[in-house]
């Protein structure tokens, strides 16, 4: 088997980060999305993967490379436009061969992998086996109708009335036969070509289709809300260790991992928490549920519930929270007497001051 992992598309959602940075790339536990990706593919046995790139390329091929240190084999595949997920998989028709292949968004995070998923997938090998959520508004989804024993009766991209509240989620896996059904759908109505409609094309061919049902975790991280949510999940699997230096009068309290070459000086580290290699942590409280990436510097600053980038600074700011702090960003605290605040804030940026 092989992977398709889709890693094109804008992050609109995600500005001002995806204006430097493709989406993939936001770390989450203080590592890449991508590479959770790939990790829950690699730990289903698969190691060759295709990765479909935008104009980002460069940046992700800088982060995955080969793949070779992430134990895999990347073949970067590149897409000029985004015309859908099924145009992805024409793109790697010659890649892909005659192997079944799973396909994963590499946006989408299911820290509990899909190992059983891919067992079920390989015992019975329908055409198409897609994982389905629960959520509150399919409308934004691909919405399957299953039967009871799994088969998929019937799928709509985005419907407006959908008839379940079964979204797909971004792990598809399928055999040889999409390629036949992709080859003969037409664009939707949004100008792309739908995966959804080539995995309907084989229910309505007669080709058997089945629903995984996931019941862990799961999040699209598209926004800034679902990035926290995801950290703090990770974080609780957080195993602890101190790999830097942490000075007397400093006090770790639960999981915390302390990265090479960080340094934690009169400060009080409340996990899980986790501080990238190369950071200092001077006279400052973090965590819990805070992800401080390499090389930042937090000074006499209150950090909680937050992600830090590579190389940014937080000086003299108690409170803060619910936070993505750019790579190398500054945020101070000045003592000012006519209480003043100087902004110089990016593209939609969002700043939330205490008033
Ligand atoms: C895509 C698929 C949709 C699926 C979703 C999962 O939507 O078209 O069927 O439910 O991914 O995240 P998009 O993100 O392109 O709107």
């Amino acid at each position: 088997m092989k992977a398709l992992v889709l890693s094109g598309g804008s992050g609109t959602r995600l500005r001002p980060f995806t204006y430097s940075m493709p989406k993939q790339l936001i770390p989450i536990a203080n590592r890449p999305v991508l590479e959770h990706v790939l990790q829950n593919i690699r730990e289903i046995g698969v190691t060759e993967i295709g990765v479909i790139v935008g104009d980002r390329r460069p940046a992700i091929e800088a982060v995955l490379g080969d793949g070779s240190r992430l134990g895999v084999q990347i073949t970067y595949i590149d897409q000029e436009q985004p015309l859908g997920l099924a145009h992805c998989v024409s793109l790697a028709r010659e890649f892909l061969g005659e192997d079944d292949f799973v396909m994963y968004l590499g946006d989408n995070m299911l820290p509990g992998g899909v190992v059983a998923i891919a067992e079920d997938f390989r015992d019975r090998r329908p055409a198409a086996q897609v994982v389905v959520y629960k959520v509150a508004d399919p409308r934004a989804f691909g919405v399957a109708e299953v039967a009871a024993d799994g088969t998929v009766l019937r799928l709509v991209e985005k419907p407006q009335q959908p008839r379940t509240d079964l979204a797909l989620i971004g792990v598809y896996f399928f055999t040889p036969a999409i390629h036949k059904a992709v080859a003969e759908i037409e664009p939707s109505a949004r100008g792309e070509l739908e995966i959804t409609d080539a995995i309907q094309w084989l229910v309505s061919a007669g080709e058997q289709v089945g629903a995984s049902e996931y019941h862990g975790y799961w999040k699209d991280t598209g926004r800034v809300e679902d990035i926290l949510d995801c950290n703090r999940e990770l974080l609780n699997g957080l195993v602890g260790s101190v790999q830097g230096e942490v000075d007397a009068d400093s006090v770790l309290i639960g999981n915390v991992l302390i990265e090479p070459g960080a340094r934690v000086v009169r400060s009080r580290i409340e996990g899980p928490a986790v501080v990238g290699a190369g950071s200092l942590i001077e006279d400052s409280f973090v965590g819990p549920y805070a992800s401080i990436g390499k090389d930042c510097v937090l000074h006499s600053t209150h950090v909680d519930y937050s992600i830090a980038l590579d190389g940014a600074t937080v000086s003299r700011v108690s409170g803060v929270h619910g936070s993505l702090i750019g790579r190398s960003a500054a945020v101070t605290g000045v003592h000012s007497a006519t209480r003043h605040h100087r902004l110089v804030v990016g593209d939609h940026t969002q700043v939330e001051v205490a008033a």
